[in-house]
């Protein structure tokens, strides 16, 4: 046996420690909460994606009376930018989340689901994309989104 270890860094700032750009995205992944539909967990969750050409695209949780066919802010950020820019990479993605009028103290980070679509993206463009993830007490900021998801199943893995 041997004990293979993996490591992640992931720096942590204050809010007012992060760079112009960083809370400009910040600030419309919350802005995009205010569109979630979430009646039923009443978690909004927003994200703000941006593109290489400086776009930004927002989206926000959708959720439906049959719980499964919702979807995460991520996903439908992500798919709608890989759908408008398929050649376009993304670059950065902030996500933040308010219940119950409130934003979360802590940052929360995507579902596994998610992760798996964001990896996909990555990959496909060949180009890191950087993650902050929102919570008013701190924020996580990591380099690549690979960095949430060590081991994963990729196209690599199906050869
Ligand atoms: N949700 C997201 O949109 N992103 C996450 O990273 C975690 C969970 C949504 C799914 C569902 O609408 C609600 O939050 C509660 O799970």
């Amino acid at each position: 046996m041997r004990l293979k270890k993996i490591e992640t860094e992931i720096e942590v700032y204050r809010f007012d420690e992060l760079s112009e750009s960083d809370q400009a995205l910040v600030n419309q992944a919350k802005a995009a909460t205010e569109r979630s539909y979430a009646p039923y967990s009443k978690f909004q969750v927003g994200a703000a994606l941006r593109l290489a050409n400086n776009v930004v695209l927002q989206g926000s949780n959708q959720e439906n009376a049959a719980y499964p066919s919702g979807l995460c802010a991520e996903r439908v950020t992500m798919f709608y930018a890989n759908s408008q820019y398929p050649d376009v990479a993304p670059v950065a993605l902030a996500i933040a989340t308010q219940t119950e009028g409130a934003f979360l103290a802590q940052p929360i980070t995507p579902c596994g689901s998610c992760r798996q679509v964001l990896l996909e993206s990555e990959e496909r463009f060949r180009r890191p994309i950087e993650v902050l993830l929102y919570g008013t007490e701190y924020v996580y900021k990591l380099k690549q989104v690979r960095d949430l998801m060590p081991l994963a199943f990729d196209k690599e893995s199906l050869v």
